[in-house]
């Protein structure tokens, strides 16, 4: 008998499991494998197959929701609860009636927006659903992992059953969705980067985005649509509310708040290498991280109710009360609550206002904050009677020689 020598080969611990099963079920030994490998090769006098990348070709092959998904850390992965996908979405029914929705930044496996459409498709009587996801994602293919390489999808939904597609543990039998005639699952060419040629072509094809978009690039998300003229109703900190992009939006009456959420903190779903010591971080009763995040709002330029219902006043002007700003021709007015309901002229409310602003009520004029000399037209400046003061960093109002908060001003109509 020829005793054959023992060669040590360096094998992926888990690679060597997974392919160990599946030589088990044949039932042939790791050895007569490698060994039948290593004369194929011989034999062909090459790799005894073709050997390719794993990752899709861009085409219109239907995914399989099989085997594992890579992923690439990345931040701005915050996952918003069902819940207040619910609350918000459910004030919009009628105008929602006959769209077609696109999330364009939402794993459909992942996305509660995507579930929110989804269950409510018919209720809401949709025209359609679009959803991609971001190949950087941390979350996409966490519950239907992609076959390949992280690549991005997008799902298309023109018809759900009639009794749903809902499973008795309450998740939702996406196969069977998309196993419909009028529904697709594909990959995208590229990363599913909203910017995309593709993306926006799937954007100009949606009447209404609905999404919660990665928090640094809120801005230039927003200006897509403003430019697309498109509908949406988006998640994002009131922090951007403020900035030279998004304010002119509210000022001019194309933005709102949306219906729900007013104060507080939301929590949203993170990925499991997000560190649980970070602050407002924790594991919910079913082990899943989470954090919570104060200043979220919804904002939209779909009409809301809320808007519209002028606020109630209470206060009386008084001089004493209500200071003036030695830099602008305005008063004080430090608290929205006490905006007083017999003052005609300009007045410097703080950036929450906006929770109660209804445009039948108030003129929005402009932000003093420290970048007002810089972003507010000069025939606006002249109008409050700016001035510039030595100690107001670019614009801020100044009382008594001390710098205030950043202030909206506004007047009320008549
Ligand atoms: C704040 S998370 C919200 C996810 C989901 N919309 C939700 O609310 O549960 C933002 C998502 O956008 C993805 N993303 C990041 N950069 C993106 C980009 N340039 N284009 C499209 N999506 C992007 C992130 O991977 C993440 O999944």
């Amino acid at each position: 008998m020829t005793t054959k020598p023992t060669t040590t080969i360096r094998i992926d611990p888990d690679v060597k499991k997974r392919a160990g099963a599946v030589f088990d079920d044949i039932g042939i030994s790791m050895s007569a494998a490698i060994t039948t490998f290593l004369k194929a090769v011989i034999r062909e006098g090459t790799m005894p197959f073709e050997i390719k990348s794993d990752r899709p070709k861009p085409s219109t092959n239907p995914v399989n929701a099989k085997l594992n998904h890579a992923f690439i850390v990345k931040k701005d992965e915050f996952y918003t609860q069902y819940e207040d996908v619910e609350k918000e979405m459910l004030n919009h029914q009628k105008k929602l009636k006959g769209k077609t929705i696109l999330c364009n930044c939402d794993d459909p496996f992942e996305s509660a927006f995507f579930r929110f459409f989804v269950i409510h498709f018919n209720r809401i009587g949709l025209a359609g659903l679009m959803s991609t996801c971001y190949a950087g994602s941390q979350m996409a293919g966490r519950e239907y992992p992609l076959e390949g390489e992280a690549g991005a999808y997008k799902a298309i939904v023109t018809e759900v059953p009639d009794d749903g597609v809902m499973r008795p543990d309450g998740s939702l039998d996406l196969e069977s969705l998309f196993a419909m005639s009028g529904n697709s699952l594909m990959y995208l060419v590229g990363d599913g980067d909203f910017r995309s040629d593709e993306c926006t072509a799937l954007l100009t094809e949606a009447d209404i985005v609905a999404t919660n978009p990665p928090f640094s690039l809120f801005r230039e998300f927003i200006e897509l649509l403003v430019n697309h003229k498109k509908e949406f109703i988006i998640l994002g900190n009131m922090n951007a509310t403020t900035t030279k992009e998004i304010f002119p939006l509210f000022r001019d009456n194309k933005v709102f708040y949306g219906e729900s959420i007013r104060s507080g903190d939301r929590k949203f779903f993170v990925p499991d290498s997000y560190p649980l010591n970070a602050t407002g971080c924790g594991l919910d009763e079913n082990g899943r991280r989470f954090i919570r995040v104060t200043g979220v709002r919804w904002f939209t330029n779909l009409k809301t109710s809320k808007r519209r219902k002028p606020l109630e006043l209470t206060c009386r002007y008084s001089p004493d009360e209500y200071p003036r700003y030695e830099n602008y021709d305005a008063i004080e007015v430090g608290r929205t609550q006490n905006i007083p309901n017999d003052y005609d002229g300009v007045m410097g409310v703080p950036i929450t206002f906006l929770d109660k602003y209804s445009p039948d009520q108030f003129e929005i004029i402009m932000l003093a904050n420290g970048n007002a000399r810089t972003n507010v037209p000069p025939k606006t400046l002249s109008k409050v009677k700016y001035r510039p003061h030595p100690e107001d960093r670019g614009g801020v109002g100044i009382i008594n020689g001390q710098r205030s908060y950043a202030r909206i001003l506004i007047r009320r109509k008549f």
